[in-house]
């Protein structure tokens, strides 16, 4: 993501701190993959990391006595896509410490770590097992903390008979020292994004069991008499399920579930950029519900498609906002695609026109994914005019500029409005300067700060635009321009 050229005009300590600056959002990730059927009441193991968008972890951030502690709780799928994940008043999920691994020896110690976590390092790991909910009104209680998930009515008849797919949910709970430096977030928890993790499959032997909860901790699994569950997944049989899958996951009435590809390179992931972004949509929709009401909204190169997705939730005629109904194009490059939409597919309860939807959600949202390769006009014009582009995070390749201000122009009338989440990372101020005095040959450019009472859409900077470096930038079209 750092510019190549500019990259090579810097010394390694220059380059670092250019990686580093603004390192204030993390993602939990899994190190390892996770079992895929889990018996009740058997304790498992899940190794974690810590990294920012860029797949990095700043020890000092960590260390020499930082913590971060983790919770999880389960979640189940009762759709024949994905969403939205709901609380199983069923089930509940313990956790504790998990058991010491020496790397050196690559033996599991009969001792704990000493929290379920992080402790001064950005790798971690915990035990969790599934036990029966004592009561179904205390499940709903205490299984939707951090995750707003309820049970839901919007149930698809063809999965009801099906074993539901269960998914954990990794979010921190308690933070101490980190990061060291801390001064520029509101809510601290803000600040690690929660993993979700599926599908699982529940296998419930308990009724058969004889053994206590205390005897079951330490207890084999049938399929792998060698192997005690909690054991780290390099022990257990090379045949053994696992799943690596994982999600992000965000709450509106319902959800909108996010597959991440971290292997697929630049589009693979949600950026910063985007988190942002997403609050300023937030904020969009609570405040100038207008901008977005019944129009055309492009999320352009959007990588996971996670705010036209977003965009979508809002729309339902389920979600509390007063944003109606309109039309969303979700864009990227050709190669980009798939990823889109696998989620939008994984989201499909939103979008009715597609194939098996679930018929107690109606709306007419329309939502397409379409390839756009900046510059290119025939694709251009396939997505139509926009009323609003959000493009997230697209400044990157100084080579593109004038492509993609040739995009804004083609998919613009007079009356569109772009937002632009752009994180500094490698361009010099003379690449900027050029961009934005491109963007001026067509476009009023506003550089948009939550203190700038001068303008109406300075309500729609968030916190994380300071917390994280992103700027936030508005382009309207010119009076004086053609388009
Ligand atoms: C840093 S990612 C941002 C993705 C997403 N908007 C986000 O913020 O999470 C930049 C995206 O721009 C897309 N992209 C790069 N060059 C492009 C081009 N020439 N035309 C269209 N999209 C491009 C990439 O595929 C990538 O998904």
């Amino acid at each position: 993501m750092v510019d190549s050229t500019s990259r090579d005009k810097l010394t390694d300590e220059e380059f670092r701190q250019k990686l580093e600056a603004h390192f204030a959002l993390y993602r939990l990730n899994l190190r390892s993959p996770l079992i895929t059927n889990i018996t009740v009441n058997q304790w498992y193991r899940a190794d974690l990391l810590l990294v920012n968008e860029v797949g990095l972890f700043r020890r000092a951030d960590i260390e020499p006595d930082g913590i971060v502690e983790i919770g999880c709780e389960i979640l189940q799928s009762r759709h024949s896509k994905m969403a939205p994940l709901e609380a199983d008043p069923e089930w509940k999920i313990e956790i504790r410490p998990a058991h010491t691994w020496n790397k050196r020896t690559n033996t599991l110690l009969n001792q704990f770590d000493e929290i379920p976590g992080f402790q001064a390092s950005g790798r971690g790991a915990l035990e969790y097992r599934l036990v029966k909910a004592q009561t179904k009104t205390k499940a709903l209680e205490g299984s939707g903390e951090g995750s707003g998930a309820k049970v839901t009515s919007n149930l698809d008849n063809a999965v009801q008979s099906q074993k539901p797919r269960h998914y954990l949910r990794f979010y921190p709970t308690k933070l101490d020292k980190f990061p060291q430096q801390n001064d520029k977030n509101p809510d601290p928890m803000d600040i690690i994004l929660p993993l979700v993790v599926g599908p699982l499959y529940v296998e419930d032997n308990s009724n058969n069991s004889n053994l206590s909860r205390k005897d079951t901790s330490s207890s084999l699994p049938s399929s792998s008499p060698s192997v005690n569950t909690y054991a780290p997944p390099e022990l257990w049989p090379d045949t053994t399920e696992m799943v690596y899958d994982t999600y992000r996951m965000f709450n509106t009435k319902n959800n909108v579930v996010i597959h991440e590809s971290w292997d697929s390179g630049i589009p693979g992931k949600i950026w910063d950029s985007a988190l942002v972004m997403l609050d300023v949509l937030k904020k969009m929709a609570a405040v100038k519900p207008e901008y977005l009401s019944s129009k055309h909204i492009v999320d352009l190169s959007a990588g996971t498609g996670l705010l036209g997705l977003y965009l979508a939730s809002l729309m339902t005629k389920e979600s509390d906002s007063q944003v109606k109904c309109g039309k969303i194009t979700i864009t990227e490059l050709d190669e980009a695609l798939a990823l889109i939409d696998k989620n939008v597919d994984l989201n499909q309860y939103l979008v009715p026109d597609q194939p098996n939807d679930i018929s107690s959600v109606t709306t007419t949202i329309r939502l397409a994914t379409k390839p756009l390769l900046w510059g290119n006009l025939e694709q251009a014009a396939e997505c139509g005019k926009a009323d609003v582009i959000l493009a997230s995070d697209v400044l990157y390749e100084s080579e593109f500029f004038e492509d993609l201000v040739k995009t804004f122009v083609d998919l613009s009338t007079s009356e569109t409005r772009i937002y632009i989440g752009y994180k500094r990372r490698g361009f010099e101020a003379a690449d900027e300067r050029r961009f934005w005095a491109l963007c001026g040959e067509h476009f009023d450019v506003s550089f948009l700060t939550a203190d700038n009472s001068q303008d109406t859409d300075s309500c729609l900077v968030p916190f994380s635009a300071l917390a994280t470096g992103v700027q936030l930038y508005r382009l309207t079209v010119k009076h004086t321009s053609l388009i």
